[in-house]
């Protein structure tokens, strides 16, 4: 049987096209994190099993990550996530670095998932974590930016909407308002994340089994289904607006409003999965119906760095998925044409005579990217090669142009050619690059 020239499941090959949108995004995610005032990080993709162990939750220790043993019998993790690695690298140098700390990095992470739409087992996050700031301007900025990153790509508030909840409201409804205990307060908690996946009846089952007898009769589960119905801060029960998390929610979707960040809002569903985060907690949701899951999620977790023995240091942050943004770049159609790296394409006329290396060779010392069709072909077919590899010019280069010191670029666009020194040609597609490429 021959080889299969498919990749891994779950991963993907990057062909030059796929590379090149990957370049795109990633480009404006750093753009937009650098202009927020982030530096960016990175750190090897093998951890400890240990370091997942301590607080990323079981699911996707047990169930998701990519474990091995090396050949020094070390327990060893493809990392599926980039938190504990940054809040280890922060703790290892906790007295040296000057906060508030604000780093990103762009790693790619591997879950051990059910490839489906959306969900890989190898993907790229943006990951974006401030360190040092214990007060909600964190989360504003960081809410702020994870904006600013949609807009960047053209997307309009309709297309996307930020939900915003509380970890510290969820624990006080689940163990204070309810009164569970914390091994049903958490096995609910879990549920809560998965509601979206299940209908009513079955949510309903289930949280029944986590409640004791006592606890059903007493109507614990209809009062957190009242709870978990509730679309508002205003509309909560008035036992819970009291609380303190309540006002913190409150306060950060009034600053996000006088900031201009209207499409967010409170949803007391959003738990999210990992178990070291301690306060406020958000999600940003492609609201296209082929696409409607979380594009971006993160929060508060104040508890990670300190676990490193060190003193603890505040921390919020999130991560923005590759797989998620491409799909909701190409549904909100806002993809734009994206063109090859390569400025020109040379054709030439007969063979590359020593004079043609010359020409060549100067288009590139002046900055140009150029790359050299094969000898002997004819023209259309150069220009039909040039356009399928999405380069926009074609320079001629023949004996004739080389004794005039006139050559033909051709855009392939308009398919309009004009004759003109190297120079000149090298000015004109310069000022294309510039206007076309910068999206
Ligand atoms: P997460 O919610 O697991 O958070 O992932 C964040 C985003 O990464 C998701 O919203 C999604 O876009 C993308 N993502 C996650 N898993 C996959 C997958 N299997 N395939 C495709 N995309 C995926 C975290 O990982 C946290 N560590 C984020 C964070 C950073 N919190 C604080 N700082």
């Amino acid at each position: 049987m021959a080889l299969s020239t498919q990749p891994y499941k779950g991963a993907r090959d990057f062909y030059p096209e796929d590379k090149r949108l990957q370049k795109y995004m990633f480009d404006k995610l750093r753009q937009v994190a650098e202009r927020y005032g982030y530096e960016e990080y990175d750190a090897p993709i093998l951890e400890s099993l240990e370091l997942y162990l301590a607080k990323s939750g079981a699911e996707i220790v047990n169930e998701q990550t990519y474990t091995f043993t090396d050949r020094g019998g070390r327990e060893v993790v493809i990392r599926p996530e980039m938190t504990p690695s940054v809040s280890r690298m922060v703790a290892a140098k906790r007295q040296e670095l000057s906060y508030p700390l604000r780093w990103y990095s762009l790693p790619n992470l591997w879950r051990y998932e059910r490839p489906q739409r959306g969900r890989l087992r190898e993907h790229w996050q943006l990951n974006v974590d401030v360190f040092g700031l214990a007060g909600s301007e964190a989360e504003l900025e960081l809410i702020q930016m994870a904006n600013a990153i949609y807009k960047s790509f053209g997307a309009k508030p309709a297309m996307y909407e930020i939900r915003l909840n509380s970890r510290r409201l969820m624990d006080y409804i689940l163990r204070e308002y309810l009164g569970l205990n914390e091994v049903e307060a958490f096995s609910l908690a879990k549920l809560i994340d998965r509601m979206h996946k299940l209908d009513r009846s079955e949510f309903i089952a289930l949280a029944d089994a986590i409640c004791s007898a006592s606890e059903r009769e007493a109507g614990v589960v209809e009062k957190l289904l009242t709870v978990l119905d509730t679309k508002t801060l205003q509309t909560l029960p008035a036992d819970l607006r009291e609380h303190d998390s309540v006002a913190a929610l409150n306060g950060l979707l009034v600053a996000l409003a006088d900031s201009g960040v209207t499409n967010v809002r409170f949803d007391i569903t959003i738990m999210r999965g990992f178990d070291y985060y301690t306060d406020i907690v958000f999600e940003v949701v492609d609201l296209h119906p082929d696409n409607n899951r979380a594009m971006m999620g993160g929060g508060r977790y104040d508890g990670l760095v300190g676990l490193f023995g060190v003193e603890p240091v505040p921390t919020v942050g999130f991560g923005l998925g590759d797989v998620t943004l491409a799909n909701f770049i190409e549904l909100h159609n806002l993809l734009p044409k994206l063109t090859s790296e390569t400025d020109v394409y040379v054709a030439t006329i007969g063979d590359i005579t020593a004079g043609a290396t010359h020409a060549i060779g100067e288009l590139r010392e002046m900055g140009l990217n150029v790359a050299v069709g094969l000898a002997g072909r004819k023209l259309v077919d150069h220009f039909k090669i040039a356009d399928k590899k999405k380069i926009h010019y074609v320079v001629i280069i023949g004996a004739q142009e080389l004794a005039d010191e006139q050559f033909t670029l051709k855009n392939l666009s308009t398919t309009e050619s004009e004759k003109h020194s190297l120079q000149r040609i090298v000015s004109i597609v310069k000022d294309y690059r510039e206007t076309n490429r910068k999206h």
